[in-house]
């Protein structure tokens, strides 16, 4: 099995999670997009039903509605029951990075404000310690250079993510990225905390203390990790 492969079987085994009249979050990415599509086509052929979606970016909000699936804003909702999402890199304690297709801000808010929370992943996401997967930023434009000399004084080696034209890559909110090549983080609560408290850093990628459930592809079929927390 390829990669492509493993990330389908994940995408698709992950949908067993989803209950009918329920509200789901809908994550962001080449995993969670064969998710979209089960759910999308599960629905058709009446498997699942009533099923209220808050997506995280407008590639999976397009893709959602695209296959008839009911979307709504985090705002319309009073709660979501369960989230399914990707991650870029999870560690033994189930703590994660995200944010590899710049859309870690409003993943982590439709996260934090789910009841349960799976991600989907293929082996090769899975690591003793986090940190050779670089770690995103999202910081406002005004004063990005200060925001930018502030983790370079820190020691997080940090770089603006760029397009392929060259030209900084915008997030849906018009922020731009620092990715921060670090190398292993050994204490990541620790950067998260001091991350949390940069003014200019609208938010960072480490998932910390996040993920209900975990599925791994492996050449032998999806393997299930519950009980995170
Ligand atoms: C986007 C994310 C994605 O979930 C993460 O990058 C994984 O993506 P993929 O499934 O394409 O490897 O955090 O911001």
């Amino acid at each position: 099995m390829n990669q492509d492969e493993l990330k389908k079987a994940v995408g698709t085994k992950s949908v067993d999670y989803f209950k009918s009249n329920s509200v789901v979050g809908l994550g962001t990415g080449s995993t969670v997009y064969y998710m979209i599509e089960e759910l999308g086509r599960r629905l058709k052929n009446g498997e699942l039903e009533n099923i209220v979606a808050v997506t995280t970016s407008s590639r999976s909000e397009k893709q959602a509605q695209e296959l008839g699936i009911q979307t709504k804003d985090l705002n319309e909702v009073d709660h979501i029951d369960l989230t399914i999402d990707g991650a870029d890199q999870i560690d033994k304690n189930g703590q994660g990075i995200k944010g590899g297709g710049g859309a870690h801000l409003l993943e982590k808010m439709v996260a934090t404000n789910s009841n349960r929370n799976l991600w989907i992943v293929d082996k090769s996401k899975m690591a003793d310690k986090l940190g050779s997967f670089p770690l995103p930023t999202e910081v406002i434009p005004f004063g990005s250079e200060k925001t930018f000399n502030d983790l370079q004084k820190e020691g997080l080696n940090p770089e603006f993510r760029l397009n392929e034209d060259g030209s900084r890559f915008l997030t849906h909110n018009k922020n731009y990225i620092i990715d921060l090549k670090i190398g292993t983080i050994n204490h990541p609560h620790l950067l998260a905390d001091w991350l949390d408290h940069q003014v200019g850093i609208v938010a960072h990628g480490l998932f910390l203390d996040i993920v209900n459930t975990i599925i791994v592809g492996y050449e032998d079929g999806p393997k299930v990790i519950d009980n995170i927390r």
